[in-house]
């Protein structure tokens, strides 16, 4: 039998944020490779792999099988965190989806994160409309990471449940609190690319019969802000 998985990097990083004795669930888990990975390594973690589709679902099924882990990882069927307990997880792992379908999954089953002190969760877009949720929802973002893997960029978000609220500006839910600090060479691509995008949107909106100005307006505020952010002249 096989002891290790050969997980992508995008998953590793999320992984290496759960601290050892996790007892968490991995929602959307597809084949439950990210469980598997943590559960080998650390003899002492527990994991539940959510699945909402009946395909990965029997894949993950079949990847807890094959690495021996049916004791300590429970594979289950439905949605978001309607398949948890209260209480019963103590750290969230969600990835690969879009930021708002996370959030909803997250406004649904808010009553199962009463226990979880840590959500790690990557978007794969709206990282904003997540991090709106999560200060709002007693959560602070304590770290973040920035990484790109096979011509995709990704954002990882780590909150934990900690302290007072956590007050961001709307600069800080668009860029990332820790992101904007750090400023990695993928922050500054990542950025340096949205940047070329506004600039052809404004132009494109501003060609309308009826531009809608109020919105031209918000997406100028926000070009100026990533010129601002990753110092780009004018
Ligand atoms: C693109 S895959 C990501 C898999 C893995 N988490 C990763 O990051 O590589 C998204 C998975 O989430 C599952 N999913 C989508 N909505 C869900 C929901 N509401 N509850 C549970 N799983 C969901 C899909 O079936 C799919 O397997």
């Amino acid at each position: 039998m096989q002891t290790t998985i050969n997980l992508s990097n995008r998953l590793k990083i999320a992984a290496s944020f759960l601290p050892e004795g996790s007892i968490f669930a991995d929602i959307g888990s597809d084949h439950a490779y990210l469980p598997c990975y943590v559960c080998l390594g650390d003899k002492s973690a527990k994991a539940i792999a959510g699945e909402i589709n009946e395909g990965p679902y029997s894949n993950a099924v079949q990847t807890v099988k094959k690495y021996n882990l049916e004791q300590r990882i429970d594979v289950r069927l439905g949605n978001g965190l309607e398949i948890l307990r209260k209480g019963e997880i103590n750290h969230l792992v969600i990835t690969g989806m879009g930021g708002a379908l996370i959030r909803s999954i997250l406004e649904t089953g808010t009553d199962k994160l009463m226990k979880v002190n840590k959500i790690i969760a990557q978007p794969n877009n709206e990282s904003r409309t997540l991090r709106r949720w999560l200060t709002a929802h007693s959560f602070t973002i304590i770290d973040e990471e920035i990484m790109e893997e096979n011509g995709h960029i990704y954002e990882i978000i780590v909150a934990a449940r900690i302290g007072n609220r956590q007050n961001l500006t709307e600069k800080a839910l668009l860029f990332g609190p820790v992101l904007m600090k750090k400023q990695s060479d993928i922050f500054i691509k990542k950025w340096n690319f949205e940047h070329k995008k506004y600039k052809h949107v404004i132009e494109e909106m501003k060609k309308a019969k009826v531009p809608n100005n109020n919105k031209i307006v918000e997406l100028k505020k926000e070009s100026d802000w990533i010129r601002e952010v990753i110092r780009l002249e004018k």
